[in-house]
């Protein structure tokens, strides 16, 4: 867990992101986690029974079995050796991306006690919960009460202290459903869409960046001056443009890689703050 922020700016090494079919009979993982959508036999549910064992003694070695691919059991073994995996299972926290947000948080400290904060593509929850506990959404403790309202292509399981809907953000007139709903401003936008893995890298990333940039569209709208817009990109080349739009509107725009995100995955996050509105 000690792995350092990478700071990726300039040139990124892009390697690709292993295609991971073969796992499970449900949709496709999506193009980034891998996890979510890895039904049936999820990635929790691996690691719940691998419970019990000491973070620095997982060493899980899955066997190959007749139907699953190479590929899918080197895949599970990756999960089971996790450390986000087993930390996700022992918090409580719906997957290992919820620490993406944790990291991307501890170091540009956005989501304040009081905060209102639109999560875009949030299930199956994770960032969500880190974000109703940070911005005190269910008023546990002290201080001001914060808000968030979360939204995804597919169903996501109730969050005590979130609101969420199921839409998808690249429908027409999408934008202001979540505005109505929002009733106000934002002081955090943040985006962890992805579409499904094509399994061809560049219309991955092409797909992710045009959500990245609905998002950035919405964020401009809706966010108070000084807001934050964070998003996950995948390196490719267009996310140059993104980034050249969004320091036009923010004071400060960075492209990092947390610990938590997977060294042979192409993703990094653009976190922008200080909105010039
Ligand atoms: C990596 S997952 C998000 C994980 C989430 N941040 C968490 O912590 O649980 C990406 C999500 O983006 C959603 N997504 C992709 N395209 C979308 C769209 N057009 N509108 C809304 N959600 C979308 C997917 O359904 C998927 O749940």
């Amino acid at each position: 867990m000690s792995a350092p922020f990478l700071a990726v700016d300039g040139p990124f090494l892009f390697i690709l992101h292993e295609i991971r079919r073969g796992v499970g009979a449900g949709p496709l993982p999506c193009a980034t986690c891998g996890t979510h959508g890895a039904s049936p036999e999820t990635v929790m549910d691996m690691a719940k029974k691998n419970s019990g064992r000491g973070q620095r003694d997982l060493k899980v070695k899955v066997k190959s079995a007749r139907g699953r691919k190479l590929s899918s059991t080197r895949w599970l073994e990756r999960q089971l050796n996790d450390p986000y995996v087993k930390r996700a299972k022992t918090e409580g926290y719906r997957g290992r991306a919820a620490f993406k947000i944790f990291e991307l948080d501890d170091k540009y400290g956005f989501l304040k006690p009081g905060a209102r904060v639109v999560d875009l593509g949030c299930a199956p929850g994770g960032w969500c919960q880190v974000a109703v506990k940070r911005v005190n959404a269910l008023g546990e403790n002290p201080g001001p009460t914060g808000r968030v309202l979360g939204v995804d292509l597919q169903s996501v399981d109730p969050i005590a202290g979130a609101e969420i809907h199921k839409l998808d953000f690249l429908d027409e007139g999408a934008d202001d459903k979540v505005k109505t709903w929002l009733d106000g401003r934002a002081d955090v936008v943040m985006s962890d869409m992805a579409a499904a893995s094509s399994g061809h890298k560049q219309t991955d990333h092409l797909r992710i960046i045009t959500l990245c940039e609905a998002a950035a569209e919405f964020a401009f709208d809706v966010l108070e001056p000084g807001g934050t817009f964070v998003a996950k990109v995948l390196a490719g080349g267009a996310e140059a443009g993104l980034q050249a739009i969004l320091k036009q509107r923010f004071d400060k725009v960075v492209n990092v890689k947390p610990p938590a995100s997977r060294s042979d995955s192409s993703e990094k996050f653009v976190v922008a703050t200080g909105f010039r509105g």
